[in-house]
């Protein structure tokens, strides 16, 4: 693991040397110094903060001014990891013009490094104006949760002939129009790989299988603490969810019981 600062140039050297990329998400200031000093390479806030933060059933409420406001505690926590700031539903998607007002406030504001977006093709114009005013995009293809209502689901994409080859084809734009990385989002694995050695950019894999160049996991999926559901492509690395449980129901009856505080513990 690299001590120097994980940067955007940097990120996508790590593919040409055949380094792996290990990314999780962030919210906050304390979660991002842990994941910080766990040599985690890019730390994400994602708008998964609707769900797992906020309490929302999907991403889509999130706003560009919560995604900043945590992008700001997140950029407190860092020292060495490249902080990628997500662009909430309908803050990019209207205009390029738009966008850049909204991604240069992640930028300017937040601290972000990059702005991540979901979506091919369609929005190429709007990743070449912000790579051309100097804000590096990652892209986000497969499922993209922003559009949950027009796939009707979480399932799997890219199953069929003209769906995998469509995402071939948006991932090549993507790369074509500038954004450095590509996060491949629930997607089959054999499609995941013919595109990740399709590119010169690295893939960002979240369920989309071993061959893509990093791995993504939001992180309260990866160490238990998010129960709502449990997709198969998650490797639980902890259950904190129980163990914060247990731990406060022995301070309820500690404190029921006349068991804490002890004299030890006070003046
Ligand atoms: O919002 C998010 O956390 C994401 C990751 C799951 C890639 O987009």
């Amino acid at each position: 693991m690299p001590e120097t600062k994980v940067t955007v140039p940097r990120l996508v050297d790590m593919k040409r040397q055949g380094q792996k990329i290990a990314a999780l998400t962030a919210y906050d200031a304390l979660f991002a110094q842990l994941l910080d000093e766990a040599g985690v390479d890019l730390l994400l806030v994602g708008d998964s903060l609707g769900m797992v933060i906020q309490g929302h059933d999907n991403t889509l409420p999130v706003t560009l001014d919560e995604v900043l406001y945590h992008t700001k505690a997140v950029r407190r926590g860092i020292k060495r990891a490249l902080l990628v700031a997500d662009m909430p539903f309908l803050s990019y998607q209207i205009s390029p013009e738009e966008a850049l007002r909204n991604a240069g406030r992640l930028l300017k504001e937040g601290g972000a490094e990059a702005v991540k977006l979901e979506g091919g093709k369609i929005l190429c114009e709007t990743v070449r104006r912000l790579v051309q005013s100097g804000i590096p995009v990652m892209g986000h293809l497969g499922l993209t949760p922003q559009s949950i209502h027009k796939f009707g689901g979480y399932g799997v994409r890219g199953k069929s002939r003209e769906e995998s080859h469509e995402l071939l084809e948006d991932a090549i734009a993507l790369e074509e129009a500038g954004a450095f990385a590509i996060v491949l989002e629930k997607i089959p694995s054999a499609v995941a790989r013919e595109i990740t050695q399709k590119l010169n950019v690295p893939t960002i894999g979240i369920g989309a299988g071993p061959h893509c160049d990093g791995q993504i996991l939001v992180t309260h999926d990866a160490l238990g603490l998010f129960e709502r559901f449990r997709p198969k492509f998650v490797r639980r690395y902890a259950e904190l969810a129980t163990l914060i449980r247990d731990s406060c129901r022995r301070y309820v009856e500690d404190v029921r019981q006349g068991n804490f505080p002890s004299e030890e513990e006070s003046y």
